[in-house]
This record gives structure tokens, C-alpha cells and sequence, in this order.
């Protein structure tokens, strides 16, 4: 944890990743959606600069919601963005005691050192979770090398998901899997298109998700999973 309480994280990642929160809140507001779920309780675990929960307060206002993260950093970040209905604190979301009818671990868990037992902490949290976890594994990743030596050194990812290994992980520490989808961060999140190589290799994404969407996931990458549990 000590990269995002020493300040090295800030140094790396200054916006927190607050340029892609609204593409976030909209994923998290679609599989929301898609089961008629709507929060009268929310919770953020690993909330960031906390926009996603910002966004999501737009869609559901009479919902309280409440964030917490771990970074002095982000937290100072985060509580600029306090409002009615909408908090931020350091503390500890697995002792408060809160029960909450969301809780969201968007891009946590491949950050955390014991991943599962963050996953099985998650479980009593709330009725419904959803995580959002980063398809690092795959095979052009792996072949190249670089991606994963990168989501290690600039944004601290300790784990490389596939979806099998994701959903497993997530059935492992007790979730029951409600659903899950794709979402396509290299094609659709901001500043992910970078150059001609990476808008050329969202080309060949797209189509071969259009025809194969596991495959797509698992050989070309790009992809993250958004799962929704009980
Ligand atoms: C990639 S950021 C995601 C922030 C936010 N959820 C978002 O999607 O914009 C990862 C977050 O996980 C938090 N984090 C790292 N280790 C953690 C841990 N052991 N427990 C809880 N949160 C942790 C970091 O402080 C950081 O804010």
C-alpha cells in the first residue's frame, strides 16, 4: 500500500484518473441498470479523487453515498468534491460496521497485495458489489512485455487478470457472479489512443470483438471485466 500513502502514486498518476470517471460511472450505471438496481446506500472502496461517485450522485439523488480510500493524497483530492448526500473518509470500509446496498472496487483489486481476501472482505459489505478489474493477461500483453512492466511500474498493478481468473477470483472469495460484461478501455476511455500503433490496434480490436469478444479480450487485451455480485 505504501506507494499510495507515500505520495509516489500521486507523482506517477497526478489526476487520480479523474479523466476517465465519467466513462466509469457510466459503465457502473449500465449494469446498474440492467437489473433495475437502484441504490438508496453506495459506497466506493478505493474511491480515488472520488469523481466516479460524483457522476453516479447525479443519477441517483436520493442515494446517500460514501467513499473511502486509503491515499492522504487522494482523500485531500476527493473531499473537495463533498456535497449533500456525498462523503469521503480514511477509515477503514471493512471495520465501519456500514452495510450499504452497493459497494463498487473499481481498478482496486489488482492493486491490493492479498487480493482475495480484499474480494472476501468486499462480500458482507454490501447486497450488491461490482468490481472493475483490468484483462492485463493476455497474449499480446504477455508477448510484448512491456504492458504488464508498465501497469506494474506507473499504476501499481500487483495482479494480472484474465476473465476466467477474475471471475474465479470473485467466486473463490465467496461472491455469487449476478453478471458480468466487457468494457473497452483502450477504445473508449480518454488519452487511451495515443499514437497511430494504438489507434491501428483498436481497429483489429473492434473487429474482432464484433465476431469474438473472448477472443478479442484475451489475445489483443484492451479490455477490462465489470462484474456485478451478490
Ligand atoms: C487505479 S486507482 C482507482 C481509483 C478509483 N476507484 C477510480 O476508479 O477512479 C486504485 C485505488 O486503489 C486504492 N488502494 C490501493 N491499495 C488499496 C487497499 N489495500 N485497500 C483499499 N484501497 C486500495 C488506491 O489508493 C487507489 O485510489
Amino acid at each position: 500500500m505504501n506507494i499510495y500513502t507515500s505520495g509516489a502514486y500521486m507523482a506517477r498518476n497526478a489526476t487520480w484518473h479523474v479523466e476517465d470517471s465519467p466513462w466509469k460511472a457510466e459503465q457502473v450505471r449500465t449494469m446498474l441498470g440492467r437489473h433495475g438496481i437502484v441504490p438508496r446506500t453506495l459506497c466506493e472502496v478505493g474511491c480515488g479523487a472520488g469523481e466516479v461517485l460524483v457522476r453516479l450522485g447525479e443519477t441517483f439523488p436520493a442515494a446517500r453515498l460514501q467513499g473511502f480510500e486509503v491515499s492522504q493524497q487522494a482523500l485531500a483530492l476527493a473531499r473537495t468534491r463533498t456535497r449533500d448526500g456525498l462523503t469521503f473518509t480514511g477509515a477503514d470500509a471493512f471495520a465501519s460496521g456500514l452495510h450499504f446496498d452497493v459497494a463498487l472496487a473499481l481498478d482496486v483489486m489488482e492493486h491490493v497485495e492479498d487480493y482475495i481476501a480484499f474480494a472476501r472482505r468486499m462480500r458482507p459489505l454490501a447486497e450488491h458489489k461490482i468490481f472493475h478489474v483490468p484483462l492485463d493477461m493476455n497474449a499480446l500483453a504477455v508477448a510484448r512485455g512491456w504492458p504488464i512492466a508498465h501497469a506494474r511500474e506507473k499504476v501499481g498493478h500487483l495482479h494480472y487478470f484474465s476473465k476466467e481468473t477474475a471471475l474465479a477470483t470473485l467466486a473463490q472469495a465467496d461472491h455469487e457472479i449476478v453478471d458480468w460484461a466487457y468494457t473497452a478501455t483502450a477504445l473508449e476511455t480518454p488519452g487511451a489512443v495515443r499514437n497511430a500503433k494504438a489507434a491501428l490496434l483498436n481497429v483489429a480490436r473492434r473487429g474482432l470483438y464484433a465476431l469474438r469478444p473472448d477472443a478479442a479480450a484475451a489475445l489483443l487485451g484492451g479490455y477490462s471485466l465489470l462484474v456485478l455480485t451478490r
